[in-house]
């Protein structure tokens, strides 16, 4: 779908002076570094055909950050949900958060935050009520990432994960 189209669209951005980090949409052939990085980094393994689907669909907010020999050092991927409003018949869009990772050598450099800020600003683009995300009660670093980003606990969803640990649902207003 819209893959070879975006690939030939993306943007740079350079987040670590003399030792560049770049920051760009990710392309089919980056697929490969991004599974990489998720299966290190995170215990949610998903099948290629996944992340395939969330890069033809959600192209635009897919980001990676990547060293100046071009490896995949962090990524973060996103999908748009119609889900109907509780008080409505209205149907609302919502920014979910799928994934976000970064390799170990490479964190405190601010990489999360440039995916972060990147990629929210195109979510926005496609008139979403909110941004939302599980994420998992233990997990500090990212709930701390997340409340800089103004996210709020709106629930726990018990045993979320398949090894029984909880999660908590946060929530963001887009507007
Ligand atoms: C969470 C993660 C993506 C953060 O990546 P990062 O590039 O190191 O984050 P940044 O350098 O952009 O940090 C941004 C903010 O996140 C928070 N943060 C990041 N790492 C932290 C840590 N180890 N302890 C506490 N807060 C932390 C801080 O608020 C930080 O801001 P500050 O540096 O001004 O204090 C990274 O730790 C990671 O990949 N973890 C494993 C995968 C994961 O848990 N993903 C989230 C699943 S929901």
């Amino acid at each position: 779908m819209g893959t070879d189209k975006d690939t030939r669209t993306i943007n740079f951005s350079n987040i670590n002076g003399s030792n560049p980090i770049l920051i760009r949409r990710c392309t089919l052939e980056d697929l490969e570094g991004v599974i990489e990085i998720n299966e290190k980094e995170l215990p949610e393994d998903y099948p290629y055909f996944f992340y395939k689907s969330i890069l033809d669909n959600f192209t635009e907010s897919f980001l990676i950050a990547v060293d100046i020999n071009n490896n995949v050092i962090g990524y973060i991927m996103w999908r748009v949900e119609k889900v109907p409003a509780i008080d409505s018949l209205k149907i609302t869009n919502k920014g979910h958060l799928v994934s976000i990772a970064v390799i170990k050598v490479s964190r405190r450099l601010g990489i999360a935050q440039t995916l972060l800020t990147k990629s929210m600003e195109e979510i926005k683009k496609k008139i979403i009520d909110e941004f939302v995300l599980e994420v998992r009660v233990s997990n500090y670093p990212a709930i701390n990432l997340y409340k800089k980003y103004n996210f709020s606990t709106q629930s726990i969803k018990y045993k979320y994960y398949r090894d029984g640990e909880n999660a908590y649902f946060m929530v963001c207003k887009a507007k």
